[in-house]
């Protein structure tokens, strides 16, 4: 007899270069915990709805776990010609338990079945990176409460901006990261649902039990439409589609905190653990981590790019191309939970330069801008404050000097009588107390953000490096 589970179709032997190209096992062999999870739930529903009797399921249900050990000792071997994860599990589910192993399929497909165990791992898969992300948020938190006096020059266009709070700065990724992780718990919605019970495409005529299954697996809801469940896989674009969010949030800090390494901006020191050196340069400290971390982003949006063009072209309702979903969700999810784990430490570890900051802080006009609301604050009309303003940043700029620096008859012209006001907001630290709107880098508003951050993760705080 065949090995194959639908040998009897066949007069001749399958090809061996068509064995080897249609093989999934080769990365499919990692669904083994979900796809015995969901065999043995299919085994109970079979019981409870009298395809097996109880003591049938039993012998299922514990051969299935033996297999599990097997697996996980070693002692599975893999053949192509068994092509995937689901018909080697039930290949030695028949070696040991003979008849009633092959009973074990009665009422599904693997069609529904591969999309079961994908949707048990992206699950699983996410309450991890949930995690990993949460880690990544405390780490900019502790670095936020550890350097949360320095004032950063805020760019635009890459230009000096505006002074902001260093801890405001962290606070912006602990948000990008907090939206993260609530589109993953979205995307968890659409994953949990069943699948199980669609069979090929059409469901089955046996009296399967698809609400027993949902709940054994945990699954919150039942595909309505086997034909729809059967060939759905927008929960595994959506899942990478995140991943990919991640991956580019995690990419433009890398980006940033690359330049600031840098002798030109000299704001921030890595800690040495996390930075790599040169063969032949002795003195090099390179930021080798965060170089790959935006490097590594270019795979997780290339396995987007897989998935989406993947279904483009597909009709109702399973067609094989799907089983190539399995490396881009596996390799998107790989690159991008191993880059959240080291960044977490690497942040937490890292020191802005604060005296290098500090004495390039006057540089570049960033008290331009609360001068002008200043002269707005005293009854300037907003337009002729900004050309005011601009002005005299001009003339500074020709004398290499700063706006502090600027002679008393320009405050006097400006905002006559009351020109001292401005010495209350001229200068970096004053700009910076000036701030008060909601959100903004104001030293009060960041510390309300601080308190509140630091409730909602205090959970596991310990797990931060
Ligand atoms: N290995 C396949 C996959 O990953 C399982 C489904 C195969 N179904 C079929 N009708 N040939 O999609």
């Amino acid at each position: 007899m065949s090995q194959k589970t639908w040998g009897g179709r066949f007069a001749a032997p399958t090809d061996r270069l068509v064995e080897q190209f249609t093989e999934s096992i080769s990365f499919d062999q990692r669904l083994y915990p979900q796809d015995i999870r969901a065999s043995q739930a299919h085994a109970r529903m079979l019981a409870s709805v009298g395809i097996l009797t109880p003591a049938e399921a039993e012998r299922i249900v514990a051969a299935l776990g033996e297999i599990r050990a097997d697996i996980e000792q070693g002692r599975m071997e893999y053949s192509t010609a068994l092509e995937d994860i689901h018909t080697h599990i039930e290949a030695a589910l028949i070696r040991r338990l003979g008849d009633l192993g092959r009973k074990l399929h009665t009422g599904r497909s693997r069609n529904d079945q591969v999309v079961t165990d994908v949707k048990l791992w992206v699950r699983d898969s996410i309450d991890e990176l949930d995690g990993l992300l949460a880690n990544l948020q405390r780490a900019f938190l502790s670095l936020a409460d550890r350097e949360r006096d320095v004032i950063l020059p805020g760019y635009t266009h890459m230009q000096r901006a505006q002074p902001i709070l260093a801890a405001h700065y962290c606070l912006a990724y602990v948000e990008k990261f907090q939206r993260d992780r609530e589109r993953l718990i979205d995307c968890r919605k659409r994953v949990n649902v069943l699948s199980l019970g669609a069979a090929a495409l059409a469901g089955t005529s046996l009296p399967i039990d698809r609400h027993f299954v949902a709940k054994e697996l945990g699954f919150e809801g039942v595909a309505r439409n086997s034909l729809d469940v059967s060939s759905d896989r927008d929960f595994a674009a959506e899942f990478v589609f995140c991943l990919s969010l991640i991956a580019i949030h995690l990419s433009s800090w890398a980006e940033e905190w690359i330049l600031w390494t840098t002798t030109e901006f000299d704001t921030i020191e890595l800690p040495d653990e996390f930075c790599t050196g040169s063969s032949i340069m002795p003195h090099k400290k390179n930021p080798d981590v965060l170089e790959l971390t935006r490097g590594k982003t270019a795979r997780v949006v290339g396995h987007l790019q897989h998935l989406l063009v993947l279904l483009k072209g597909l009709p109702m309702a399973y067609n094989r191309d799907l089983q190539e979903d399995k490396p881009a969700i596996f390799d998107a999810f790989d690159t991008v939970s191993r880059t959240v784990a080291v960044a977490a430490p690497l942040v937490a570890k890292a020191k802005f330069k604060r005296e290098r900051i500090a004495e390039r802080l006057e540089n570049g006009f960033l008290d331009a801008t609360s001068l002008m609301e200043c002269l707005i604050a005293n009854g300037v009309p907003m337009r002729t404050a900004h050309e005011s303003v601009g002005g005299l940043v001009r003339e500074c700029e020709s004398k290499n000097c700063r706006l502090v620096d600027l002679p008393a008859e320009r405050w006097e012209t400006l905002l006559p009588g009351k020109a001292s006001v401005v010495f209350r907001i001229l200068g970096v630290q004053n700009a910076m107390k000036a701030f008060q709107s909601y959100g903004s880098t104001a030293p009060t508003q960041v510390d309300q953000q601080l308190a509140a951050w630091r409730e909602m993760l205090k959970e596991n705080s310990d797990q931060v490096a």
